[in-house]
């Protein structure tokens, strides 16, 4: 089976996509699927790069696909499933046909409905999940809209557009005070916490509002869940069955404010993943219930993370990740592995979602 892999990208997540990739790569069983590395660099090329972990995995830095000249095509139309190669020197070469596409992409161009309606185009089937479940996870606002018309606790919040923050600022900010402090203001799409800001004194917001608005043009201000932060990994159900879900893991933040970027991939002792976490009796049980009725509620398919706080009053949906992070020590395959299914036992299994 040929798997084209797709990582990098476009957004400001690119790092976190490259070391998703090293993981996948170091782990794919070789014996059943033959893989072609297809770097999407930050400007948009789609280029073919080494088989080679090595070269992207998470360091000190972040690894990054860099341009090497060569250009991967795309089949033109739906009849064929051939890459092309058009390589540094001008010279054009076949790819082969590709079986299904792995689109390990991370934010917007990538896991927000954009390459997987391309892929739709042209009818090559694709690991994970469809154009709707994309763009509805990858857009804060439409996702929270979407979680509680089906009945989903989330978080209290105003939505924020440069036109409402301008022309009618009072209305808007009498309407975010009311949410009480602290609040968090986050980019409507945008991930790994980019953008975000904990806003604990209101003479902050402005500062942070602006800083969410450079990230995308629409912005959350969202009251703050007293709480534990626990999440979950769901796999589509065989057949499109009921989803299936994994135990539970936490996120215990100590060195800093919140779960930031920093703290989720630059700084090793700030933030500790607890998998399984301990949870009292029934508490998994509802929470893999509301994990499941939140991916349906999406359209889900393939794969997701379901970010909770686990509040006093019970559970709360942060967000769901429609490509969540997955280096070996990732959440996602970290409650998987919990579960009983192992790091290349789950690559398998969401190469077999996306064929099927
Ligand atoms: N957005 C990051 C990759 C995650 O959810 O894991
Ligand atoms: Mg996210």
């Amino acid at each position: 089976i040929r798997v084209a892999l797709l990582f990098g990208g476009r957004s400001s997540e690119h790092g976190i996509s490259c070391a998703t990739a090293a993981g996948v790569l170091s782990a794919l069983d070789r014996e059943r699927f033959e893989v072609v590395p297809v770097g999407i660099t930050r400007d948009g090329a789609w280029t073919l790069q080494p088989d080679d972990p090595e070269l992207f995995s998470l360091r000190a830095e972040l690894p990054e696909v860099t341009d090497n000249g060569t250009r991967v095509r795309l089949p033109d139309s739906a009849i064929s499933r051939e890459f092309t190669l058009l390589a540094a020197d001008g010279s054009r070469s076949s790819l082969g046909e590709i079986d299904v596409v792995f689109p390990i992409l991370h934010g917007r161009f990538g896991e927000d409905g954009t390459v997987q309606g391309q892929l739709e185009l042209l009818g090559l089937p694709y690991v994970g999940n469809g154009v709707l479940a994309s763009a509805l996870a990858m857009d804060k606002h439409m996702t929270k809209t979407v979680l509680a018309s089906a009945g989903i606790e989330v978080a209290p919040w105003v939505t924020l557009t440069p036109a409402r923050w301008e022309r009618q600022h009072e209305l808007f900010e009498r309407r975010v005070h009311a949410l009480g402090l602290p609040v968090f203001v986050k980019p409507s799409r945008a991930g790994s916490s980019v953008g975000v800001t904990k806003v604990t004194a209101w003479d902050q917001l402005d500062a942070a509002v602006a800083f969410a608005f450079a990230e995308d043009g629409t912005v959350l201000v969202e009251a703050a869940i007293a709480g534990r932060e626990v999440e979950c990994a769901v796999l589509e159900g065989p057949g499109g069955s009921t989803p299936r879900v994994s135990v539970a893991g936490e996120i215990v933040v100590t060195g800093r404010e919140f779960y930031d970027f920093e703290a989720k991939y630059l700084d090793p002792d700030a933030a500790q993943l607890i998998c399984p976490a301990v949870l009292g009796d029934g508490e998994l049980h509802e929470m893999q219930r509301i994990a499941a009725r939140a991916f349906e509620a999406i359209g889900g398919a393939g794969l997701a993370r379901v970010d909770f706080f686990l509040a006093d009053t019970g559970f709360v949906v942060n967000e769901i990740n429609t490509m969540p992070g997955f280096t070996p020590i990732s959440m996602f395959p970290s409650c998987w592995q919990a579960s009983g299914l192992s790091y290349p036992e789950l690559i398998t299994e969401l190469i077999e979602l996306g064929l099927a």
